[in-house]
């Protein structure tokens, strides 16, 4: 899969012709807003995220991914199995629930809508 990142100024885009992420650059971390594929489950989503990752190995200040995931089985699975952690670790009772959900599409209600998520890339050195 040919899977390119552009970068404009704080905002950036990881694309190929099944999917797509987007994201903003902060002060050490990278901030994604946008997540697609085409088809899932067929490690497109992997792909990309892992051409992110690499990209951050790469930049000197860039050490962590935050992402405020939907809450729902799809996105909370793929996140979590891509080594993404829960940023406040009481979201993980909400999560259990989400993972245990007999609709994988349903969106579950949190307070902030979201679920925010997050895996350090890089250690200071
Ligand atoms: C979330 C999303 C980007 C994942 O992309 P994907 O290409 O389907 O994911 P992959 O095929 O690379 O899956 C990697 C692993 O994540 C986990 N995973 C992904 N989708 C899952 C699901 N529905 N249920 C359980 N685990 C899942 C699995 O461990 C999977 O590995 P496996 O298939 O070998 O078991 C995709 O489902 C999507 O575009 N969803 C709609 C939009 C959305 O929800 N965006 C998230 C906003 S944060």
């Amino acid at each position: 899969m040919n899977i390119q990142i552009k970068i404009d100024g704080e905002w950036g885009i990881v694309k190929s012709t099944q999917g797509e992420i987007k994201f903003s650059i902060d002060n050490d971390g990278i901030s994604v807003f946008e997540i697609f594929v085409i088809k899932k489950r067929c490690g497109i989503g992997t792909a990309l995220i892992e051409k992110l990752e690499d990209f951050c190995l790469h930049r000197i200040n860039i050490r962590q991914i935050t992402v405020p995931s939907t809450p729902s089985r799809q996105a909370l699975s793929f996140w979590l199995a891509k080594g993404y952690n829960y940023v406040f670790p009481e979201d993980s009772d909400i999560g259990y629930t989400i993972l245990n959900s007999q609709d994988p599409e349903k969106i579950e209600d949190t307070n902030s809508g979201i679920i925010l998520l997050r895996k350090i890339v890089k250690n200071h050195h």
